[in-house]
């Protein structure tokens, strides 16, 4: 047998035995690459006479196309397996239970699943959102809301002032999300009919005041709006958000600055043995503030209250959230503790809506 012969057994025999395409692309190499021995032999053709180069050609082409052929059967037939191999390993059973995912793992949190049920039942009654920044000026915050110099809100001890600006403003965190009326009336021509959850700012730390809370702002303004629309939205709203028909409101005379006549709404309760419970028992709790629109806010957003009439309302976001899902100390809700939002927290796809239910 010749070397060649010799050779080209051996890479017979290393591809039939290659188990994988990397050992198959090595047998390859040694054959047919830069530095193998066959493609070594073609290139030495050069140096012989012309009668043998012919007759070594013929041979080493004949073992080049034998052994390329080999070579290309046994990648087919390697792919095949690796193919079959990677179904058996990813094969699927669908009939298994769910594992849980990351996704499933995270939580919504309280806060964000009330505003959620809160504009899911005012977008159901015709209302859209409305936003507003949380960093206000003077004018937004307090002026125009017909809140005076001289007004206690505006004492250092509730509101948290930002430095002087060179201009001389003094810009503030929002107190409440009432400055967004003034930017919704003065954004355009009315009607309006916006509810506004946001962010708040107060200067108080306690089991039920956090510094940072969150209130949810609604506004009305239309012609002929009257103090029965306010009561008619409000108990519509606490009889879907508690789920309940059986509901008592009742509105108690009350003061705000930007509203006249001015009412605080209580519903019923009971803490019977020291649990609070909504909708049910003669005692009363506070939910929210509410009233016409001052004649005079209408002015500051240059809207003649001949014409123009509304109400509006402001709630604690918060204060709810720990109402209705019994949690008791509000300053956890913003720890950002895990353990805290896995135990009070919402499973995300399980989003609130008026056909399945807003309460849970
Ligand atoms: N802005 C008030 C507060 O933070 C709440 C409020 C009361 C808002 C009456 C209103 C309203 O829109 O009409 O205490």
């Amino acid at each position: 047998m010749t070397e060649i012969t010799t050779l080209a057994a051996e890479a017979e025999k290393a591809v039939a035995a290659a188990q994988t395409l990397d050992a198959l692309e090595e047998a390859r190499l040694a054959v047919l690459g830069k530095k193998g021995w066959l493609s070594a032999a073609l290139k030495d053709l050069g140096g012989l006479s012309p009668d043998d180069r012919k007759a070594r050609a013929q041979m080493l082409n004949e073992v080049k196309d034998r052994l390329g052929g080999a070579i290309e059967a046994r990648k087919g037939v390697l792919a095949d397996a690796a193919i079959n191999a990677r179904l058996v390993a990813e094969k699927l059973d669908m009939t298994l239970p769910l594992g849980e995912s990351h996704e499933s793992q995270g939580r919504i949190h309280p806060v964000s699943q009330v505003i959620d049920e809160i504009t899911e039942i005012f977008a159901a009654m015709g209302f859209s959102i409305a936003e507003g920044p949380d960093i206000e000026d003077d004018f937004h915050n307090f002026t125009a809301l017909n809140i005076p110099a001289e007004h206690p809100a505006r004492q250092m001890q509730d509101t948290f002032y930002l430095p002087k600006r060179e201009d001389g403003e003094q810009m503030v965190l929002r107190t409440h999300t009432s400055p967004v009326q003034i930017r919704t009336m003065r954004s355009g021509p009315p009607p309006y009919r916006i509810v506004v959850p946001g962010r708040t700012y107060r200067s108080d730390y306690d089991m039920t005041h956090t510094p940072m809370f969150h209130q949810i702002e609604g506004l009305v303004i239309d012609r002929n709006i009257h103090m029965g629309h306010l009561k008619g939205t409000l108990v519509e709203f606490c009889k879907a958000f508690f789920e309940t028909d059986n509901v008592k409101m009742r509105f108690r005379p009350s003061y705000f600055p930007f509203t006249e006549p001015s009412a605080e709404v209580d519903i019923n309760c009971s803490r019977e043995g020291g649990v609070l419970r909504v909708g049910e028992g003669d005692d009363w709790l506070e939910i929210l503030g509410s009233g016409m629109v001052h004649p005079r806010v209408l002015q500051h957003c240059g809207l003649d209250p001949a014409e123009w009439q509304g109400f509006a309302w402001g709630m604690g976001i918060d204060r709810i959230a720990m109402l209705k899902y019994g949690i008791p100390d509000l300053r956890a809700f913003f720890d950002a503790d895990l353990r805290w939002l896995k135990h009070y927290g919402f499973v995300p796809l399980d989003v609130p809506t008026l056909g399945q239910g807003v309460a849970r």
